[in-house]
């Protein structure tokens, strides 16, 4: 697929652009907003996103996935977060850190314990199709000192000693996404995304400690279901389904 990539120099948040220029039917399937400035960036769940200007990697793609239903969005979920996996993978020096860096169910891209990147999905749905996305990704590259709130936030340059170029970090970023994006449409590539994303997957497969609605508990992520909810093993033997914030890592 090509993308058309639109540079401003500054912008409130490139989700909140895209979605206004969508509204005014400016925007269309591959144009991808990007900006070193971003002076409110927005994460999930109505959280802020911190950057400094000029540091790091702020993007929001559009996309028409007329290929998958409504129901199939969390393919779109693997296939991103795997995008980036791949991305940030070839940039860490070591086999260690390559195998540290995860995707925290549903879409955080951690190393060790620490955020690396983040994605903001806007879906809009008409009828069993997803009519566009706004994919905002955020990855944090070249910034040293974090200032907000955000518990735990990482960058490249902390892993490599060195700085990225930007520009070129998101040309290979959408290389990534194309070459996935136009296997969405082959059969069989949904249960390798899935593979892929499960053999990437934070936390897969060992006792940790969560908590829900219930309290905490200890339990095992064993699997996700077709919807994208995670199934998690309690030590009783019973298997829970959670949506996402239905359950927190601790
Ligand atoms: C998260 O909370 O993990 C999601 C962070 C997403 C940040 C990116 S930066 C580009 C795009 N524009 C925004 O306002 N947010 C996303």
């Amino acid at each position: 697929m090509k993308f058309n990539i639109i540079y401003l120099s500054k912008v409130n948040s490139t989700n909140s652009y895209a979605l206004q220029q969508i509204e005014n039917n400016a925007l269309n399937h591959g144009d991808v907003i990007f900006t070193p400035n971003q002076e409110s960036g927005k994460g999930q769940a109505d959280n802020t996103w911190e950057s400094e200007p000029g540091s790091n990697l702020q993007a929001s793609i559009i996309l028409t996935p007329k290929m998958i239903d409504a129901a199939e969005q969390f393919v779109l979920t693997q296939l991103i977060s795997l995008a980036i996996i791949d991305l940030i993978k070839s940039y860490l020096p070591s086999k260690k850190l390559k195998q540290e860096l995860k995707i925290k169910w549903p879409n955080d891209i951690y190393v060790g314990d620490k955020k690396i990147a983040g994605i903001l999905f806007q879906n809009f749905i008409k009828g069993n199709k997803i009519e566009y996305s706004i994919v905002g990704i955020g990855i944090n590259v070249n910034q040293t000192n974090f200032f907000s709130s955000a518990p735990n936030p990482i960058s490249i340059i902390h892993k490599t000693n060195k700085l990225t170029d930007i520009d070129i970090l998101l040309k290979q970023l959408l290389n990534n996404i194309g070459s996935n994006y136009e296997k969405l449409s082959i059969k069989g590539y949904f249960a390798e995304l899935k593979t892929k994303y499960i053999n990437n997957m934070y936390r897969f497969n060992i006792w940790a400690n969560y908590s829900d609605i219930e309290g905490d508990f200890r339990g095992k992520i064993i699997d996700f279901d077709e919807y994208g909810r995670l199934i998690v093993l309690q030590e009783s033997g019973a298997e829970k389904l959670y949506m996402f914030k239905e359950i927190k890592f601790i």
